[in-house]
């Protein structure tokens, strides 16, 4: 009956996925239950030090008031900045716009641009809110199936067969959630390739877990690689994952001043601004002391690196090393069709999520929010200890499949 009062937009797309299984593990310990949460989309690490300082002094300088939209002159210079420093981009203070986090930006820019019948494209696996905030703005999610062989990566090929002329947008997302896999440079060339064929569609890269890669690996960004592309590429970034400030809300965009400017008008309707003691810490973050991110980071290699030591001897389960990001996208097809203990059988990576959850008190995440079966997103944004137990359980809940 409810329903009758919303909108098409709200009841054609599914909450979160990722955010529900996080919040169904807050609700199981709330009930008294022993969870290992192997589902954490977010650093476990306390924001540093010194930009805590920096928002403290901003609220005892009463810098507590609305700014401007696209973000305060301070936090645009720190941002521009950062994408000199960290990715050698050249972006005009008219070029970068802050928001409430990456998602925000993705959001508005999608927002902004999409009219009924574009389409988006995405390749699997996919980050679970991509299809959902192109449905939600009317816009056709056309999804590139993944192949783990290729390393999870989009090829060229499979995104020129992709383009239409409907097409808007294609996101990519190095280094990738849930996959962790990272662009290395040729690879980018090889896509700039492709999409320099197509000068009606739109760039997004989604660089959220840049400071996270791992081993020899390295982020760069595609408009570092084809300049020529910056004029219709809009990077997505924030302070969420490499600062350890998911619940502060900031992340920005950097793209043409065109789209900057249409995304700013937008988010003068909606948000305004993003907090004001938020961007003061986000200024601390891009603009100050970097040495933090380079400990995080080498906790999360030592996490992987025991994660990945763990999984392997499991039967059942098959996995590629990730690259950057924090998760192993872990392979489960040799688990369908098996049996539980209790007589249920296993026929794909929802009801494995499930078991696991239910007899094992190991929450994960399935390939299928994701877009890609039959696999389970393993997060190792954890201490060492729930590393150690989730796998035991894990490596349990295999054996004793039949
Ligand atoms: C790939 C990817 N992009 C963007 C975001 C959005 O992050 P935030 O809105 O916290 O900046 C996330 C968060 O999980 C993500 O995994």
């Amino acid at each position: 009956m409810s329903t009758a009062f919303l909108s098409n937009r709200v009841l054609g797309i599914e909450p979160s996925p990722s955010i529900a299984a996080n919040a169904l593990v807050t609700e199981l310990r709330a009930q008294g239950r022993d969870i290992i949460n192997f589902t954490v989309g977010e650093p476990d690490f306390d924001t540093p030090e010194h930009i805590l300082q920096a928002a403290s002094a901003a609220m005892q300088r009463g810098d507590t008031h609305y700014t401007a939209t696209t973000g305060t002159l301070a936090l645009r210079k720190a941002i521009s900045h950062k994408l000199e420093r960290d990715n050698g981009l050249v972006y005009g203070l008219d070029e970068v716009v802050a928001g409430c986090g990456g998602k925000h930006i993705i959001y508005h820019a999608l927002a902004a641009t999409l009219n009924l019948g574009d389409e988006v494209i995405v390749h699997t696996p996919y980050w679970v809110s991509y299809p959902d905030i192109a449905r939600l703005n009317d816009a056709t999610p056309v999804i590139i199936p993944g192949d783990e062989t290729n390393g999870f990566k989009l090829s060229p090929e499979a995104l020129e067969k992709s383009v239409t002329p409907r097409s808007k947008w294609v996101i990519l997302n190095t280094p990738n959630n849930p996959s962790g896999a990272v662009y290395k440079e040729d690879e980018l060339l090889a896509l700039a390739a492709v999409l320099r064929r197509h000068p009606h569609v739109l760039i997004m890269a989604d660089e959220i877990y840049e400071q996270f890669v791992y081993g020899d690996a390295q982020h760069v960004s595609l408009t570092r690689l084809a300049p020529d592309l910056k004029d219709r590429t809009l990077i997505v970034n924030g302070a969420s994952k490499g600062y350890a400030m998911t619940g502060w809300r900031l992340g920005f965009g950097a793209g043409p001043a065109w789209l900057i400017t249409a995304i700013a008008k937008l988010l003068s309707q909606t948000t305004t601004c993003p907090s004001s003691v938020s961007q003061a810490a986000a200024v601390a973050a891009f603009a100050g002391d970097q040495t933090p991110i380079a400990g995080m980071r080498e906790v999360y290699q030592q996490r992987r690196d025991r994660m990945m030591e763990l999984l392997a001897p499991i039967k059942g389960l098959t996995f590629t090393p990730p690259d950057g990001a924090f998760y192993v996208f872990a392979n489960v097809s040799a688990l369908m069709g098996k049996t539980t203990e209790s007589g249920e059988s296993i026929q794909n990576d929802s009801e494995l999520v499930a078991h696991l959850l239910k007899e094992y008190g190991l929450a994960t995440v399935s390939g299928a929010a994701y877009g890609m079966s039959p696999y389970i997103r393993l997060s190792f944004a954890s201490s060492m200890e729930v590393i150690e137990e989730g796998c035991r359980r894990l490596k349990e809940a295999c054996q004793r499949l039949r």
